[in-house]
């Protein structure tokens, strides 16, 4: 079976058991004021996490809720892939019952191994990504070079040409919400409309498949966007940084379009 499948029955396997468990009541802890994590987050990123060591116990693991055991730099630069995974992306939503939330997986492959001796600068790309909503039971996945694809459907980002006809989508971090309402002002009169889902990937699912045209975004971690990156390109959208730069997953901020916007955004962030 190929990483991306395997990804694939990985992250169902994930989603069968949060369903399960939001059945009963949920135990919900603070990690920071607005930060929330449930003991289902922890259970599915245990499952996650088993059943990827119990097939390549050689790869590298960056997990939301495990960063405290999380493996080291040097450890991580040593690999040949290393999985990157939000168990529930949109825990918040998840509390409330709010079907918008996800399993997210992205598959990093490094370059070389012996010469990324640094964490923050690992070379390499992405090669498989995976954003599954079990409530909702839409499965977005890519494999580099092979397309993305809903449910088995191959997806294409939307044709929108100009930021005045585009559907709009954007986050506020749990930490410092207020440094994108500058973004948000700028994009609520340039935008057709905008929408807030509170679900990293599934907000670059949903340009991915023609959904939203446009999405930005500040303090992101890269869990958040790993696999949801690679879905976004391989469906012939765009993704950098808020300023246009090449996307890095430690970056903390992105922009994501259909590609035929990407200019204009950037024009507009730029004079911010
Ligand atoms: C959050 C969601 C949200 C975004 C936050 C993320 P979590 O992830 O993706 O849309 O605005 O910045 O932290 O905490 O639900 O996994
Ligand atoms: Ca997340
Ligand atoms: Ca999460």
């Amino acid at each position: 079976m190929s990483i991306h499948n395997f990804a694939v029955t990985v992250a169902k396997k994930a989603g069968k058991l949060i369903l399960e468990k939001s059945q009963k009541p949920l135990k919900i802890e603070r990690k920071a004021p607005k930060d929330l994590v449930t003991n289902v987050d922890k259970a599915a990123e245990k499952l996650i996490i088993k059943e990827i060591l119990g097939k390549y116990p050689n790869h590298g693991i960056i997990a939301e809720e495990s960063m405290d055991k999380a493996m080291t730099p040097a450890e991580l630069a040593k690999k040949k892939y290393i999985w990157i995974i939000d168990p529930i992306d949109g825990t918040t939503n998840f509390t409330h019952n709010l079907p918008l939330y996800a399993v997210s997986i992205g598959v990093f492959k490094l370059d070389d191994a012996e010469k990324s001796k640094n964490f923050e600068y690992l070379s390499g790309e992405l090669v498989a990504g995976v954003v599954f909503a079990p409530a909702l039971k839409e499965l977005f996945s890519a494999e580099k070079g092979k397309g993305a694809f809903l449910n088995g459907t191959k997806i294409k980002v939307s044709k929108v040409k100009k930021a005045s006809d585009c559907l709009s989508v954007t986050g506020f971090p749990p930490k410092h919400r207020e440094m994108n309402l500058p973004f948000f002002h700028a994009m609520l009169k340039k935008s057709q409309a905008i929408r807030r889902l509170g679900a990293a990937s599934l907000d670059l699912c949903y340009i991915a498949c023609g959904r939203f045209d446009s999405y930005w975004e500040f303090g992101l971690k890269p869990w958040d966007i790993a696999a949801g990156a690679l879905i976004i390109e391989e469906a012939g959208g765009t993704i950098t940084d808020s300023f246009g730069n090449p996307l890095d997953l430690f970056g903390k901020d992105i922009l994501a379009t259909n590609g035929h916007l990407h200019k204009e955004i950037v024009n507009t962030f730029k004079k911010l």
